[in-house]
């Protein structure tokens, strides 16, 4: 079965094609940041004006870079949330009408569900149950999956998400949207720092986290600095440790806790290299999984792996008539 997967749920386009016999043929990404740089975070109506150009012209070039016919799919699996309305119903009705002018089914996905699930695509030893740490744009949340429709959310973020805190530090730090690659580039420049910054909830019982006072506290020193190149290397650094003391922290008292060795991490902030080589030096206790650097952030390989994941499901109807929806279903 060859399966066509499509994201477009906030500024990247992203299209893919996985077959079931050998795994993924190819994957497509246009990122908006150029765009939306200069506004220092995503606007919607850019976004969706953006998808609306791009995805027919990527669906041609991704079949023909891989000599795969329009006639050769057989299931579209597309993000129907969370994420932008806008964004998302230029993806849903594209997805929705080709599948029906091609006479196969379509199937929503949930974006959420579609990260958790993208180490699988490469790593064939991981198996079920794992704990999940998201950690994105948009969420941090820690999870107990036991299988691909049984979770318990074990935590989450009280108010901002790391991704969100990673871009708005970078903003004051007068670093380019997206955050995150910035902050861990002019970080791995020094291998100390003269800041100490909190480590938000590390102690705490609860599997929660909260991210916006860490923010606060770095963003009062920016305004009180004169910032130099290596004033902001010095802030970035202890600032890009504070979160990932955090996250490792919380992940491997969850595993402990629930006696589960298998680990996954995704979602834009497992790209972090810092991140992952702290992971690497925990392996052995347990195992720690990460999806490619390419299915990190946002793409459509791992919707058409997850579309294929669901597919086999009895709820797993064509849903030609279901629109988007920007809240998660399932968290
Ligand atoms: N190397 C990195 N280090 C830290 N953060 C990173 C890195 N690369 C990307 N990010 C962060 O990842 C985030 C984007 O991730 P992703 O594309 O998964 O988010 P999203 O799709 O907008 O949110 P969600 O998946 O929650 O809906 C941004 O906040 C970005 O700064
Ligand atoms: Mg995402």
């Amino acid at each position: 079965m060859i399966v066509l997967g499509i994201e477009s749920s906030c500024d990247e386009t992203g299209l893919a094609l996985f077959d079931s016999k050998d795994g993924m043929i190819g994957h497509i990404v246009n990122s908006q940041h150029d765009i939306h740089s200069k506004y220092g975070g995503v606007v919607p109506e850019l976004a969706s004006r953006d998808h609306v150009l791009k995805l027919v012209p990527l669906l041609d070039q991704l079949l023909s870079q891989n000599k795969i016919l329009l006639e050769n799919i057989n299931l579209i699996a597309f993000t129907n949330g969370p994420g932008l309305l806008g964004p998302l119903l230029t993806g849903a009705s594209f997805a929705k009408s080709l599948a029906w002018s091609l006479k196969i089914k379509a199937i929503e996905v949930d974006h959420l569900e579609a990260h958790i699930f993208s180490p699988m695509i490469t790593e064939k030893e991981l198996k079920l149950p794992f704990i999940s740490l998201l950690v994105s744009g948009g969420h941090t949340i820690l999870t107990l999956v036991k299988d691909n429709s049984n979770y318990k959310v074990l935590g989450k973020t009280l108010d901002d998400s790391a991704g969100e805190v990673f871009d708005k530090v970078a903003r004051h730090l007068g670093l380019a949207y997206p955050g995150g690659p910035e902050i861990s580039k002019v970080a791995s420049n020094i291998s100390s720092s003269s800041y100490i910054f909190p480590r938000p909830m590390i102690k705490t019982d609860c599997y929660n986290f909260s991210f916006s006072g860490l923010k606060t506290h770095v963003t009062q020193l920016i305004n009180k600095v004169e910032l130099n190149d290596s004033i902001i290397e010095d802030i970035a650094y202890d600032f890009e440790n504070s979160i990932i003391d955090v996250l490792i922290s919380k992940t491997l008292r969850a595993a402990r806790e629930y006696n589960i060795k298998n680990i996954v991490i995704t979602g834009g902030v497992s790209a972090n290299k810092k991140l992952r080589m702290r992971c690497d030096a925990e392996k052995g206790k347990n195992k720690i999984f990460f999806p490619n650097i390419a299915y990190s952030t946002d793409n459509g390989a791992m919707i058409a792996y997850m579309g294929w994941l669901k597919s086999s499901e009895k709820s797993a109807n064509n849903t030609l008539e279901i629109n988007p929806n920007p809240s998660s279903r399932f968290i």
